[in-house]
């Protein structure tokens, strides 16, 4: 892991591999460890950057809220400082998605690809954005543990939580040791996030949309439509997943990120998808 000091942050950042730069973005309220499965196999014709986003995991710092656009900045400088000039393709899950929505719009001559995995383009209703307030404050002073308690039960599919404990548990251990402070700022952050469904149609870069077959949050439906409404977009259902796709079903997740990586920036990864 690389440290960087970007924004009056001090980054943690997986940084590995040479070629097109693939990016990813962790959900909430996790870290870069959810990529563990593509580390390797994208590493090998790629330059996989995965942080850990402001607050999380062993990044430092974070502000009372922390917006979607105020994420994407931190993306961009993270970039520049690393020296990555050229554009990259950007791949996030769920909120990793809602900061790549505004990533597209901010730093759109930053982007060659787009990969929307297990996310939502709509915004919070009332009572959506009323039950994050609230948790925020719970958590501050209650701690972490009511964070983990609300969402381990809603990442994972059936045949995960039955044939995978150990990969529910590791996640488990990480939402457990987020700081306070940084599940209260980013649930903020998302309770006011833009809605961006009528944005969806003036994205022009080749796009994925991926979700898992049982994901309860951002549902197969819901993400058809996104890829409905974005010009060219690809989509793919990973079977035996829920909202954590990439992690739950790697094997099937890599294949479409694979296939799709080769026909936007033309690379092929050693890893025989
Ligand atoms: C995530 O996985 O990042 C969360 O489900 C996002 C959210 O709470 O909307």
């Amino acid at each position: 892991m690389k440290r960087v000091a970007v924004r009056g942050v001090e980054w943690n950042v997986w940084d590995e591999g040479a070629g097109a730069v693939l990016l990813l973005v962790h959900g909430f309220p996790l870290d870069h460890s959810m990529w563990a499965g593509q580390f390797e196999p994208f590493s090998t014709r790629h330059r996989v950057i995965a942080p850990d986003l402001r607050g999380f995991g062993a990044s430092s710092a974070s502000d009372e809220s922390v917006s979607m656009e105020q994420f994407a900045d931190d993306l961009a400088e993270l970039l520049a400082a690393l020296k990555i000039n050229e554009p990259v393709v950007f791949c996030g899950l769920s909120m990793g998605g809602y900061i790549a929505l505004q990533f597209v719009k901010k730093h759109a001559d930053r982007l060659k690809a787009l990969v929307l995995c297990d996310t939502r383009a709509a915004a919070d209703t009332a009572e959506a954005a009323a039950n994050r307030l609230s948790m925020a404050q719970r958590v501050l002073n209650e701690g972490a543990e009511i964070a983990a308690a609300a969402m381990a039960p809603r990442l994972f599919g059936k045949q995960t939580a039955q044939q995978q404990p150990e990969r529910v548990e590791k996640v488990r251990r990480v939402m457990l040791s987020t700081a306070p402070a940084a599940i209260a700022a980013a649930q903020r952050g998302m309770a006011a996030r833009p809605e961006m469904t009528d944005y969806l149609p003036q994205i022009s870069v080749p796009t994925l949309v991926v979700v898992g077959e049982e994901d309860p949050i951002s549902p197969v439906a819901e993400m058809r439509q996104i890829a409905e409404s974005i010009p060219g977009a690809q989509f793919a259902i990973i079977s035996a997943a829920g909202h954590m796709a990439p992690l739950e079903n790697p094997a099937a997740f890599n294949a479409e990120l694979e296939k799709f990586l080769a026909s936007a920036t033309g690379s092929r990864t050693a890893t025989g998808f």
